[in-house]
Order: C-alpha cells, then sequence, then structure tokens
C-alpha cells in the first residue's frame, strides 16, 4: 500500500469510517446521546445465547453502551478502519479489563468475511454495529448490494444475531427544539409490509427536505421479524432513521 492509500484510509477508511468520523462522532457527542440512550435500551433487552461476541464495524463503539459489552467474556471485534481499535479501547478498555473481557482487534472486512468468521466462532452471537447500512458506499453496484444484504439472514441462518443500521437518511426542517416527540418513536416496530407508503411516513415524521437516501437494507431482517425504529440526527438538518433487531434461532 502506498503513502496516498495508507493517509486515504487514515481520513475516511473507505469512505465509510477513519479520522472524519471520529471527529464528527466526538463532536456530536451530545447531540447524539438521545439516539445513543435508545440504542442501550434496546440492546439490554436482547440476550445473546453466547458469551462470545463477534462486533463487526465497531469503530470507536462512539454508539455502544459500554455496561452491555461488559456481559461477554470475549469479544473478537472487526472494522476496516486502522484507527478503530486504538479509539475504541480508550473508550471502552478500561472496563473491558475490569469485567475481564478478553478484546481481540482484527482489521478485516467483516461482509467479505462474513462465512469463514461464522465457521470459525460457531459459538458466538453476532452484533452488526451500525455497518449494514454502508454497504452501499462501499459496494456501488445497488442491486448487488441489496442481494448481498438479502442474504445475510440466510448466511446467519442458526445463528444469535442482531444488527442496528441505517434505514433512510437525509435532509430535515427538524431540530432539536421541535424534539420530535422520541419517545413515542422508539417502541414502534417496524411493520410487516413496509412499503413506499409507510417509507414516505417516517421521511416525513422527520419534516424531511429534499432528496433522503435509501441504504438498501430494508430486507436485512425477515419480513415478520419484530424490529425497533429509532431516530438519529446526525448533523443538525439531516436526520437518519436507524433499524434495529435481534434474531435468536434455535
Ligand atoms: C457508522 S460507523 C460505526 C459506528 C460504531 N459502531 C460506533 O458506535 O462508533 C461504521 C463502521 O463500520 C466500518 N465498516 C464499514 N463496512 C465494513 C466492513 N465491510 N467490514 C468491517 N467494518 C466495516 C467502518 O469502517 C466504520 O468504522
Amino acid at each position: 500500500m502506498g503513502m496516498r492509500e495508507i493517509l486515504r484510509d487514515l481520513v475516511d477508511a473507505g469512505g465509510t469510517g477513519g479520522l472524519n468520523w471520529h471527529v464528527h462522532a466526538f463532536q456530536s457527542q451530545k447531540r447524539w446521546q438521545p439516539t445513543v440512550a435508545h440504542i442501550e435500551h434496546f440492546l439490554v433487552r436482547c440476550q445473546p445465547r453466547h458469551t462470545h461476541l463477534l462486533l463487526m464495524g465497531c469503530s470507536a463503539g462512539w454508539m455502544m453502551p459500554t455496561a452491555w459489552l461488559t456481559q461477554f467474556t470475549q469479544i473478537d471485534a472487526y472494522d476496516i478502519d486502522p484507527l478503530a481499535q486504538r479509539l475504541f479501547n480508550w473508550r471502552h478498555g478500561r472496563a473491558l479489563r475490569h469485567s475481564q473481557t478478553q478484546i481481540r482487534h482484527h482489521r478485516q472486512d467483516a461482509m467479505a468475511h462474513l462465512p469463514g468468521l461464522l465457521a470459525k466462532h460457531p459459538q458466538a452471537s453476532i452484533w452488526f454495529d451500525n455497518m449494514l447500512g454502508q454497504h452501499r458506499y462501499r459496494i456501488r453496484d445497488e442491486v448487488q448490494v441489496e442481494k448481498d444484504l438479502r442474504a445475510l439472514k440466510t448466511t446467519l441462518a442458526g445463528r444469535d444475531w442482531g444488527s442496528v443500521h441505517d434505514l433512510l437518511s437525509g435532509p430535515t426542517l427538524a431540530t432539536r427544539a421541535q424534539n420530535l416527540r422520541l419517545q413515542d418513536i422508539r417502541h414502534n416496530i417496524y411493520p410487516r409490509d413496509m412499503d413506499a407508503a409507510f417509507n414516505q411516513s417516517l421521511v416525513q415524521s422527520l419534516h424531511a427536505q429534499g432528496i433522503w437516501f435509501d441504504h438498501l437494507t430494508s430486507h436485512v431482517f425477515a419480513d415478520d421479524a419484530p424490529t425497533t425504529l429509532i431516530p438519529w440526527e446526525f448533523k443538525p438538518h439531516y436526520w437518519h432513521w436507524l433499524q434495529a433487531g435481534w434474531v435468536t434461532s434455535y
């Protein structure tokens, strides 16, 4: 890898993370707090089957509740971002040492290597930590992206796994002052028959303006899987709808 590629990787880690993401996340902590609380509220109700976790797209764990991580005895964390390991350990390392959770970091593409990772760790739960919505930035072919994301539930069949990911994102008129009645939205269950009209109503609920981006993740979960929708004020006047779900199959 040449110096130019190394620098580009540090700055944007393939367009999905890197220094840009970390600086933005660091500066946005206060604005993201309600979303972090929703994610925590969702996660504490998930009861992973295993004490070993494969954590995909860990980054620095900016939105990850430390307490949830400490229930595991072993975590294998995957990210393509060269800065992820150091920053993740800075944020969560002390608590993980305290809970005697072993953490191993891997700079690896978790999508490309998923079948191999699952085979290598048959007794592990899997959490995709706001990573799947980025697949579209990395693979430019929309048909392929949808196919890959739709196929995940087959690759993961029989496994204990969950994900929080971007569903839709775009510009809005909403500001924190308008407050969006987040507490009312938090328990919404994504309907079985998700359709364009429902997407439209989601977008409108955030006083959308302009063009919204579809992250092509709407078939990550099976249509009858209960999932939770979480709004995220990514930037002022630019919101995301996240979808979170956990699948336990025996
Ligand atoms: C939105 S950020 C994740 C946020 C993170 N969970 C947090 O709380 O800070 C998405 C992360 O997924 C990583 N990522 C995207 N695609 C990936 C892939 N195929 N394999 C591994 N990591 C990936 C990016 O490098 C980035 O760090």
